[in-house]
């Protein structure tokens, strides 16, 4: 039997330190043996926001700590670990930095392969931490940076079929919390306000809802709460207005995934058709509800990983590590950090103003 990989991953891209070390199983599943994440929330509370500076220190004073104590959970020698895996991109510079040097001097001093990993693979392999999927499958990516259909062929191996043209998913989320004076990141407290609320008390924009493809636009929204925060006066008003924000996104997504997946049948033929949500906004459990009640519709077979390793961690890391390592896919020690780091680099830059679609 040979023997079995260990894999160091580290995360630092942007408000989450965090670091883990993973193996397999004898049927070639992931084993997590540890799961370190350190959130900088206190740091940038005040801010309303993450202030990349404050966020790179943070990473600085803790990142050896959390390695140490990934490696003391997990039980496993530091010289028994085959590989170590940093996140390289897309995130803040500052901050994807530290653990970027931080997995390369640890490589290069035990004379180990360095593997650097796009964190937003990071999120699409994640269920596979929980749940056996062969490619090709859809993925639908929703986090507080990015908000984007893809089809997944194979390990790296992306087709991007629609993103937001303007803010993602979670930080329409954050958005909306800020105006209705949650402290950030006030994305999973609009669920729970959302609880106590009307969904259909007011009556939100669905900006290219009925052009586009599967391409997103939620700018419009903030903009309309923002309007509709100014005449609001009791608390019920609140709860009110974050049911139909998250009502409206969920419309949103219904129709949307519905034209992803017509999109994936044309480009994949195949009967097992799958669909995997990751990314923080997937933890939201209405969202969730819906997306399984699409693919109960549409027969498909919906896959979320835990709620756990939604939002930023360094599992999905190793993870993509330990699938790179399998393929002997290592980086040089030069690898830079890339602020910019698309999963699929043909697609089209859809940011900005004068999109016409
Ligand atoms: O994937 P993630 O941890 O970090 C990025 O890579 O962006 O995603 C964080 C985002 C934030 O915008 C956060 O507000 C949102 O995910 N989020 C949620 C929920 N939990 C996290 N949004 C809506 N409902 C939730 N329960
Ligand atoms: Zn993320």
């Amino acid at each position: 039997m040979s023997k079995k990989p260990f894999i160091l991953g580290i995360e630092s891209s942007c408000d989450e330190t965090a670091a883990s070390i993973i193996s397999e199983d004898n049927q070639g599943n992931p084993i997590i043996l540890s799961n370190i994440v350190s959130s900088q929330e206190d740091v940038h509370k005040k801010f309303g926001g993450v202030v990349p500076e404050l966020a790179a220190r943070s990473h600085l004073e803790k990142i050896d700590l959390i390695v140490q104590k990934a490696i003391d959970d997990s039980g496993i020698n530091l010289n028994k670990i085959d590989a170590i895996a940093s996140t390289a991109g897309p995130g803040l510079i500052v901050c994807l930095s530290v653990g970027l040097s931080f997995g390369k001097t640890l490589a290069a001093s035990l004379k180990k392969p360095f593997i650097a990993v796009n964190h937003l693979e990071g999120h699409a392999l994640s269920p596979k931490l929980n749940s056996k999927i062969n490619y090709p499958y859809l993925l639908l990516l929703i986090s507080g940076g990015h908000s984007q259909y893809l089809s997944v062929k194979n390990l790296s191996e992306y087709q991007r079929l629609g993103t937001t043209i303007d803010d993602a998913v979670g930080e329409a989320f954050d958005k909306t919390a800020k105006i209705l004076g949650i402290e950030f990141p006030g994305g999973p407290q609009i669920e729970i306000l959302a609880k106590k609320g009307d969904p259909n008390k007011y009556d939100l924009p669905k900006p290219i809802f009925n052009r586009g493809g599967c391409n997103l636009s939620l700018a419009g929204l903030k903009t309309a709460i923002l309007r509709i925060s100014k005449e609001i006066k009791t608390n019920q008003d609140r709860f009110d207005l974050a049911a139909s924000f998250q009502k409206t996104v969920i419309e949103i997504l219904y129709k949307k995934t519905k034209v992803a997946f017509n999109e994936f049948e044309k480009k994949i033929q195949q009967k097992e058709k799958k669909f995997v949500v990751a990314g923080g906004v997937a933890a939201n459990k209405e969202i969730r509800k819906m997306l399984v009640d699409l693919c109960k519709e549409e027969n498909y077979e919906p896959i979320f990983p835990p709620i756990e390793l939604c939002g930023d961690n360094a599992a999905m890391i190793a993870l993509v590590g330990l699938e790179k390592f399998k393929l002997k896919r290592f980086n040089e020690l030069d690898f830079p950090a890339k602020p910019r780091w698309p999963l699929d680099e043909n697609a089209a830059f859809l940011k900005g103003a004068g999109i016409k679609l």
